[in-house]
């Protein structure tokens, strides 16, 4: 059973500046396995907030079928809830109580043991500031302090809109520590980001959305260099001899500077052509797509949606 299904979802949204509809989701598909940290990658207005609004019930769709493990939402939302954490909307704090005693409020409101706060907190990484005023957090803090209260249900599926938002390198990588931690305990996750290299580092599958329809959706790895042939690049003492062995072998190779460019073969292929002729790479391995390029590619034209 995965954990998120959503299928052909539709959110056109009427009304507002001169009653403009505006078409938000377009048949969205979106598959999240149990145990996933998914990214939700889209450029902005793609959908991806008002994707996770209507999974918490905030927004009703026009269309489309979700399940939330296993539960159908909104049908079975109440059902669902408890087991669900979210930061959709930017969480809102005291600023001038401390984390620990707006979590205690919180949890006191939910009606979790006081126990959870602390687990909470130890989890995110808060325990020796959770005293501190929130008005003295740093961003990455105060999301670390969000994501606490979305943990202090012990949710087996956590909802994220933008965690990273803001952050810097070091606040991404303990964003990217903190969801590994949760994957290993069997939380799973679906975040939101427009950042590639941030979904890359984070997450283990990612669904591309682009105009509020999914364009491409597995591992990341896989989603990557999925719009990339095979290339490999490799460095040679002889780069004539290489070429000709190659070619031989019915490969395509160009030159790049140094480099031989080798089309539409993988490592080991090329690797075995050339030793069993006796030639020996100094340097040999697949050659990375522009990664960036990728989601551009896939994503383009999207900063204009069009109107429903
Ligand atoms: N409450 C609303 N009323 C009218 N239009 C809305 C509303 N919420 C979102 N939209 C429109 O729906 C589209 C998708 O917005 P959404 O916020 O879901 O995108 P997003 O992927 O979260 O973008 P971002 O990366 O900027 O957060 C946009 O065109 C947006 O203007
Ligand atoms: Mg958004």
């Amino acid at each position: 059973m995965a954990a998120v299904e959503v299928a052909g979802l539709r959110k056109v949204y009427r009304g507002g500046l001169r009653r403009r509809e505006r078409r938000a989701l377009d048949g969205l598909d979106l598959v999240v396995a149990p145990g996933e940290v998914h990214g939700f990658l889209g450029p902005n207005g793609s959908g991806k907030t008002t994707t996770l609004r209507i999974l918490l019930g905030l927004v009703r769709p026009d269309a489309g079928e979700v399940r939330l493990l296993g539960r159908p939402v909104p049908a079975e939302l109440a059902g669902a809830v408890p087991e669900i954490g979210s930061v959709v909307e930017a969480p809102r704090f005291f600023p001038s109580f401390s984390g620990r005693r707006n979590l205690d409020l919180l949890a006191r409101v939910a009606g979790l043991e006081p126990a959870r706060v602390d687990e909470a907190l130890e989890i995110v990484g808060l325990a020796d500031r959770a005293r501190d005023r929130v008005k003295g957090y740093s961003l990455g803090m105060r999301q670390r302090l969000g994501i606490a209260q979305a943990l202090m249900k012990r949710p087996r599926l956590l909802l994220l809109d933008e965690p990273t938002n803001g952050l810097d390198p070091a606040g991404i990588r303990e964003v990217r520590r903190l969801m590994a931690h949760l994957a290993s305990t069997g939380v799973t996750v679906l975040l939101s980001s427009h950042m590639l290299s941030e979904v890359q580092q984070i997450c283990t599958s990612v669904t591309i959305v682009a105009q509020g329809r999914a364009v491409r959706t597995g591992t990341v790895d896989a989603v990557l260099a999925g719009d990339t042939a095979a290339r490999v690049r490799l460095r040679v003492a002889d780069p004539a001899a290489a070429t000709a062995v190659l070619t031989e072998g019915g490969l395509t190779v160009a030159h790049q500077d140094d480099w031989l460019m080798v089309s539409g073969a993988v490592p080991s292929e090329v690797n075995r052509l050339l030793g069993e002729r006796g030639i020996w790479a100094d340097e040999l391995g697949p050659d990375h797509a522009d990664l960036e390029d990728v989601f551009l590619s896939l994503t383009q034209a999207s900063q204009e949606i069009p109107p429903a």
